[in-house]
Order: C-alpha cells, then sequence, then structure tokens
C-alpha cells in the first residue's frame, strides 16, 4: 500500500458475517473499497444480504472476521459508545424501516442527529431552516413539520428519514431501499435530492434498491453475489 493513497470511504476487507446459529456465513467479502465522493448502486436478490452489508457498513453489526473502514477508523476497534458517536458524526443512515421516532414531531426526528454530533451542528448555518427547506424539497411541507411521525404514510416517512440522514453533510450517506414506497415523481424528486446534496458536500452514498432503473445514475453497480470471497 502506498502511502500517500487517499483514504477511502468506506472500505472492508476479508470480512465473514454470519448471523446466529447459521451453518455457513451470510457473507464473506474479500475485498469492497468505495471511494470519497463515489456513488454506488448495491444490487442483490432479496434475502441475499445487503441491508446486513450495511449494518456492517454502518458499524451497526460487527463481523466475526475481518476488518471494516470508513474514513480509515475501523469499527471493529472502537467501543460501542466510540461507534455511537462516529456514526452520528459521519454518516448519514437511511434505514429500509425507518427508524424514525413516532411520538417526535417531523421535526423533531430531522433534527435529533445534530443533538448528538456537534460536528455536523457546526456545519449548518441555520440548522431549522435548512431542515425546513429540504423537507419542503422533497413535498414536505410546513403543516407537516408537527405531526407526530407514526401519523405519517410510509412514504412521507421514507422522506423524513433521508432529510434527517443528510442534514450537516456526512461524509458518508448509506441508504436502504430509500425509494421503495414512492411513485414515480416523489422517487424522482427524491432521487434529485439525494444526488444533488451527496453531490454538495462530496459525500459518498451507497444505495440500495431494486429498482434497476435507477441504477445509470450511479458511478459504479456491484452486485453482492460479485462481491463473494474466492474460499467459501
Ligand atoms: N436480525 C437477524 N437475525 C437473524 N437473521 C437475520 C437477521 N436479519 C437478517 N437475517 C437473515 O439474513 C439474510 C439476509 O437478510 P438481509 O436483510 O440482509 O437481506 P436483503 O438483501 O437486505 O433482503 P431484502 O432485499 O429483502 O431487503 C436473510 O436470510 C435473513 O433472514
Ligand atoms: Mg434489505
Amino acid at each position: 500500500m502506498g502511502t500517500d493513497a487517499p483514504i477511502a470511504a468506506v472500505e472492508l476487507s476479508d470480512v465473514r458475517f454470519g448471523w446466529r446459529g447459521a451453518s455457513s456465513p451470510l457473507l464473506a467479502i474479500s475485498s469492497i473499497h468505495i471511494e470519497r465522493g463515489e456513488k454506488v448502486f448495491l444490487a442483490g436478490p432479496s434475502g441475499s444480504g445487503k441491508s446486513t452489508l450495511l449494518g456492517l457498513m454502518s458499524g451497526v453489526l460487527l463481523p466475526q472476521a475481518g476488518s471494516v473502514r470508513v474514513l480509515g477508523h475501523a469499527w471493529e476497534s472502537m467501543s460501542a459508545s466510540q461507534r455511537d458517536r462516529y456514526r452520528a458524526d459521519h454518516l448519514g443512515v437511511i434505514f429500509q424501516m425507518f427508524n424514525l421516532v413516532p411520538y417526535l414531531s417531523v421535526l423533531e426526528n430531522v433534527l435529533l442527529p445534530l443533538k448528538f454530533s456537534k460536528l455536523r451542528l457546526g456545519r449548518l448555518a441555520r440548522p431549522e431552516r435548512e431542515a425546513r427547506e429540504l423537507l419542503e424539497r422533497l413535498g414536505i411541507g410546513a403543516e407537516m413539520l408537527g405531526r407526530p411521525a407514526g401519523e405519517l404514510s410510509v412514504g412521507e416517512q421514507q422522506r423524513t428519514a433521508a432529510v434527517r440522514a443528510l442534514l450537516g453533510q456526512p461524509e458518508v450517506v448509506i441508504a436502504d431501499e430509500p425509494t421503495s414506497a414512492l411513485d414515480a415523481d416523489n422517487r424522482d424528486a427524491f432521487l434529485e435530492l439525494l444526488l444533488a446534496e451527496v453531490g454538495r458536500s462530496g459525500a459518498a452514498l451507497v444505495f440500495v434498491s431494486h429498482d434497476r432503473s435507477l441504477a445509470s445514475r450511479f458511478d459504479r453497480v456491484v452486485q453482492l453475489a460479485d462481491l463473494r470471497a474466492e474460499a467459501q
């Protein structure tokens, strides 16, 4: 390795991961290297392990073997609280199940990560105004901002979760089927906003979707099946 090689946004090496009780590992990946600013479309059949892989990338799951690094920092070398802190500072994650706090309002949900990261808060001149503007661009208007997230439609929750992930310009954005509940117009608006925001901040984007028509908008398509290590 060259001493001045740029630090990858996300890097996996010789990773093995199996859910407890499984006889063989679900994921066995010799190498993934995602550059800073790179936009990757991750594809694979249902149940193949895409969400699991995103869990490893975001440090929510740890592999049984190998290393997962974000911006040069290995999740496995951090304590649980260090991982939470590091994730809050550097990653915007849109989970497949959104993970909004149902009793908090739309605006409170969107602003929540900034409470855990001074770094991200410090990047925003007017956090609440920027949150409102991003939400507005995704069709979530002022009249909805005070509603509890638990009352939103699934598509509205997806868009709220996306704004929450993007606010404060994290260096790595991870999105797990963020458009699955959106109609074509909302999906297109969503993708435009997501790509514009990561383009503006220079963030790397890892995007999982079953909608292959979106793949051409990305720098690279990665098939989960192609990542399997030679030795099973
Ligand atoms: N929390 C868990 N405990 C045990 N097994 C799990 C857990 N989560 C996922 N799995 C198993 O791991 C495999 C891969 O699941 P994963 O959710 O990563 O697939 P996926 O590619 O994201 O699928 P989809 O496209 O349907 O979202 C599945 O067989 C699933 O049953
Ligand atoms: Mg999934």
